[in-house]
């Protein structure tokens, strides 16, 4: 008799970035011409100084357990950072590296989440919140947001939701937004703040994309908005996006020093350490930035533009302009209810663009938006240009 599998684990589904990702990878092994707006990674190199470090740490041997939050080489050049970008002082005992932001999420959330909390957050949202909190043994709260309003969290209905859920504990903020591309303003945040810690709510704040911000706005971290919410927030970030490093698996959690040596127990018995030679990578990655980073986020910026520009023209298509990360997401509502394709849903769309035009998009099901469909841009530009040609000519096939 199959060993039965825990409740909780029936509870996960299987990523589904990583899954269209996996469909149109198969395509074009099979000599499909697939573009592929489905990937949530940078489609650039990692910078050649950073690569350089790593060589370095492989011929000194650098290659043992370190200690389990991370070097303190790298905790300091962290605890830098964020003084620098974010006027944020921690001390490297408040600071947890981990592999991937990903990880440094879940080790919070295990760590402050007892069964039965509620952890809130937006719909639409990034696709691992709503597991990372059912992983934790807590339950997911969604927070409803206008597709007028970016889809950003707004104070008012944030506290209604809080009042509505007695068990609410933790709130994660995405500011640059995946998959929305939306940023939050200082106003929007402090309103938030204020919120937060009159309920004493602690606030994840997910910065994985703060390095990728256009139209010359500034990314704000909540934490650095008052002393009251810093005790409140715990800052995750990372080198995946920003430094083209997303298969080197490093992310960090920053905040008040009982969550983060909490988090940091939680781990030394997961993963423990990340691996030796990616934290001396990402020394360099964030102490000896060259201007190859920039011009990533130049040409992310003129995608954007192109794309945008592009997808607003397309008859009875709604979408937000985005201000950072790399995806947009437009809202296609008016073709799932009229179309001579038999399409229902998101779902059923993007199936059909995949099959019928070699187009690989995320259905906004998969954040919890049923409505739209989610373009990353982290593609060449002869690739964005060819790819939302076919998607053009898509809806006017399907248009009722
Ligand atoms: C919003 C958001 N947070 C966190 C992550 C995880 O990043 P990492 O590669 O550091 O685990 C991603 C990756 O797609 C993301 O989009």
């Amino acid at each position: 008799m199959a060993i039965k599998l825990s409740n909780r684990t029936k509870l996960i589904k299987p990523s589904p970035t990583l899954s269209i990702t996996a469909k149109a990878a198969q395509m074009k092994t099979e000599g499909i011409n697939v573009i592929n707006f489905g990937v949530g990674e940078p489609d650039f190199d990692t910078p050649e100084y950073i690569k350089k470090a790593a060589h370095e740490a492989i011929e000194a041997n650098f290659t043992r357990y370190t200690a389990n939050p991370g070097i303190i080489e790298l905790r300091k050049a962290i605890c830098d950072k964020l003084e620098r970008d974010n006027g944020l002082i921690y001390a490297p005992k408040d600071i947890l590296v981990s592999p991937g932001a990903k990880a440094s999420i879940l080790n919070v959330l295990t760590a402050v989440c007892d069964v039965n909390d509620q952890v809130l957050m937006a719909t639409p949202y990034w696709v691992s919140y709503p597991y990372q909190a059912l992983l934790a043994n807590a339950e997911p709260v969604y927070v409803f947001t206008r597709e007028e309003n970016g889809y950003k969290i707004e104070a008012d209905i944030l506290a209604r939701v809080i009042k509505d859920s007695p068990c609410a504990k933790v709130l994660i903020l995405n500011s640059p937004n995946n998959p929305t591309g939306s940023v939050y303003s200082r106003q929007e945040l402090e309103e938030i703040a204020q919120v937060c810690v009159d309920n004493n709510i602690l606030v994840i704040s997910d910065e994985i994309y703060e390095r990728l911000i256009y139209d010359d706005l500034e990314h704000i971290s909540i934490a650095s908005l008052g002393a009251e919410i810093k005790e409140h927030t715990v800052v995750i970030n990372g080198v995946s996006k920003a430094y083209a490093m997303t298969g080197w698996r490093l992310g960090y959690a920053a905040g008040p020093s009982h969550i983060i040596s909490a988090a940091g127990r939680v781990q030394g018995h997961y993963t423990s350490c990340v691996n030796s030679i990616t934290q001396k990578a990402c020394v360099a990655a964030l102490n000896d930035e060259d201007e190859s980073i920039e011009t990533m986020r130049k040409e992310f910026w003129r995608r954007r533009d192109f794309i945008y520009d592009t997808l607003i023209k397309i008859p009875h298509l709604t979408c937000k302009k985005p201000q950072g990360a790399f995806y947009v997401m437009p809202n296609i509502e008016w073709y799932l209810q009229n179309n001579k394709a038999g399409i229902q849903d998101a779902y059923q769309f993007c199936d059909q663009l995949l099959e019928k035009h070699h187009v690989a998009l995320v259905a906004g099901g998969a954040f919890g938006q049923t409505r739209t469909v989610r373009f990353s841009y982290a593609n060449s530009m002869d690739n964005i240009i060819e790819g939302v040609r076919r998607f053009t000519q898509f809806l006017e096939e399907i248009k009722a």
